[in-house]
């Protein structure tokens, strides 16, 4: 699958949690690519630290804080306005796992339940619905992070996988909703990768047979590239092993 058209240099991009891991590579990606860029994550060191790499490739605006704030989505979206005048993609990549060890569900507290949600699940939905006025303007694509979790019953992860059903739910609703407004929902499940979540949540696993997030960032850019319809949900471990035609 080659990439064709879509990523312009010039089109903006917000990407959540983008300070390491997944959502650092597919800033990296889309840097490369010549996409300006507006990042978050809380830890406003590791954010900046990981500002300053991407200013080499492209004009980045960081604004350290926490997703789960309505205030700070508000100010994410209104800086890709101010400072870019548009907004072509919305990556919503932040996620806690609630608690380690992953706590089987009969011992999952309410309040790290509700974390898990609004985390993973509201976030992700007051970030849509806010950018959702610049996404119609440019005809832009949201990108939203799950979990084979949210589709699997695996013990320990249930609160966690709970919360990325509902995002998926929650993207496959609002596809329905603005069906030939020419606004796309890609839900993308990216596989097991080596990156803190992961070694936060199975200390034991074999990271060295796992991709690294670098890897999987560079199946998302094929899969937001590739032809799909208005909402798809795409299992990027698939597109891992792609190679260009002879
Ligand atoms: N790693 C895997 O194997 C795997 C498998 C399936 C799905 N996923 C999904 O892939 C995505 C990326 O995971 P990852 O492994 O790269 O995670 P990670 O290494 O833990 O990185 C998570 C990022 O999100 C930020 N973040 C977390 N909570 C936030 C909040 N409330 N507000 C703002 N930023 C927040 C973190 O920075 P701060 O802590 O500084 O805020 C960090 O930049 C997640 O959606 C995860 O569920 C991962």
């Amino acid at each position: 699958m080659e990439e064709f058209s879509w990523f312009e240099a010039g089109h903006v991009a917000l990407i959540t949690g983008a300070s390491q891991g997944f959502g650092r590579a597919v800033a990296r990606q889309l840097a490369a690519r010549g996409l300006r860029l507006v990042i978050t994550a809380r830890d406003a060191a590791a954010l900046e630290e990981a500002a300053s790499e991407l200013r080499e490739r492209t004009q980045v605006e960081a604004i350290a804080g926490d997703v789960t704030e309505l205030e700070h989505v508000h100010r994410l979206v209104s800086r890709a306005s101010d400072a870019f005048g548009r907004l072509d993609l919305l990556v919503n990549n932040a996620s806690t796992l609630g608690l380690v060890p992953l706590p089987p569900l009969e011992h999952l507290s309410p309040a790290v339940f509700q974390r898990l949600f609004e985390t993973n699940a509201f976030a992700p939905l007051h970030l849509m619905q806010h950018a959702l006025p610049l996404l119609l303007r440019s005809g832009g694509t949201i990108v939203n992070v799950s979990s084979d979790a949210a589709v699997n019953a695996y013990p320990g992860w249930g609160g966690y996988g709970a919360s990325k059903a509902a995002l998926e739910h929650f993207s496959r609703t609002l596809a329905a909703e603005l069906d030939g407004f020419g606004v796309s929902i890609l839900v993308v499940d990216p596989g097991s990768m080596d990156t803190k979540m992961h070694r936060d949540a199975e200390p034991d696993a074999d990271f060295a047979a796992m991709p690294s997030p670098e890897e999987v960032a560079v199946a998302l850019m094929r899969a937001i590239a590739s032809d799909r319809d208005a909402y798809a949900r795409i299992e990027l471990p698939s597109l891992l092993a792609v190679t260009a035609p002879a």
